[in-house]
């Protein structure tokens, strides 16, 4: 079986001094997970510290958010260009605190998934619904129709180099993890919606599972069929933690 994907997104967490400790010690341990490839995601500027700490071992490198444009007037972006100086190799594209917080849209998301992949990097498109969507039955719907939203501008074909991360909105950062269940229901309706437009894709499509995961809960998570790994967000500050997540991958 293919190896799972078990990424941790730091989101504005880090320092010089932290950042050379955490990368150390996930150096160190990085032998004890055999199943899954590690992910980091730094902010922008610990990306040269990254690079530098991880060349040479199995732990690859990402960014939390990219600009779609090349190059040029765009104060306070980061172009996939530079990004992959650094090592990069995936790219978190629509994150829900992106797309809360900055207004971006599912034209700006498809934007920088097409980007990423005409850079050869990887995008990591994550969809999930609020608490009230789910409430209003509305799940499936959602999280289907953000990824049309990329399937229509991107292509059928598009799903050939991505990730999907299911992250619902009510999971992240709250300490509440959807039910082994709950998510493997979302995976699977999302296998089977990029199966109908494009069935030789969706087969391998990794498919990730996001929301206060922890090594207590991957365990269980990580053994339901359309689960192909994690996108971990507190629980990746910590080493042992996240290497301990990283090992629930079997
Ligand atoms: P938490 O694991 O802290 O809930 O964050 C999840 C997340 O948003 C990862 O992208």
């Amino acid at each position: 079986m293919a190896k799972m994907i078990v990424a941790g997104n730091w989101k504005m967490n880090a320092s010089k001094e932290a950042v050379t400790a955490l990368l150390s010690e996930l150096k160190q341990g990085a032998v004890s997970v055999t199943n899954a490839q590690l992910v980091v995601f730094p902010p922008f500027p610990y990306l040269a510290q990254a690079q530098a700490e991880l060349s040479g071992t199995s732990i690859a490198i990402g960014v939390q958010n990219i600009c779609a444009a090349s190059k040029g007037a765009y104060t306070g972006e980061v172009s996939l260009a530079m990004a992959k100086e650094f090592g990069v190799s995936y790219v978190l594209v629509g994150h829900s605190e992106r797309r809360a917080l900055y207004a971006e849209d599912d034209a700006q998301v498809a934007a920088k998934f097409i980007a990423t992949q005409a850079m050869q990097l990887t995008p990591i498109l994550c969809v999930g619904e609020t608490l009230k969507q789910r409430e209003q039955g509305l799940t499936i719907s959602v999280v289907t129709g953000q990824i049309q939203a990329v399937i229509d501008a991107a292509g059928a074909n598009s799903f050939d180099n991505a990730v999907v991360a299911y992250e619902p909105v009510w999971a992240i950062g709250t300490g509440l993890t959807a039910s082994p269940a709950q998510a493997q229901e979302v995976h699977q309706a999302i296998r089977a919606h990029v199966a109908d437009v494009a069935p030789e894709h969706a087969v391998g499509l990794k498919i990730l599972y996001g929301g206060s995961v922890t090594a207590t809960s991957a365990e269980e998570l990580f053994t339901q069929a359309d689960i192909d790994g994690g996108l971990v967000g507190g629980a990746s500050l910590q080493a042992d933690s996240f290497l301990a997540i990283g090992q629930a991958a079997k």
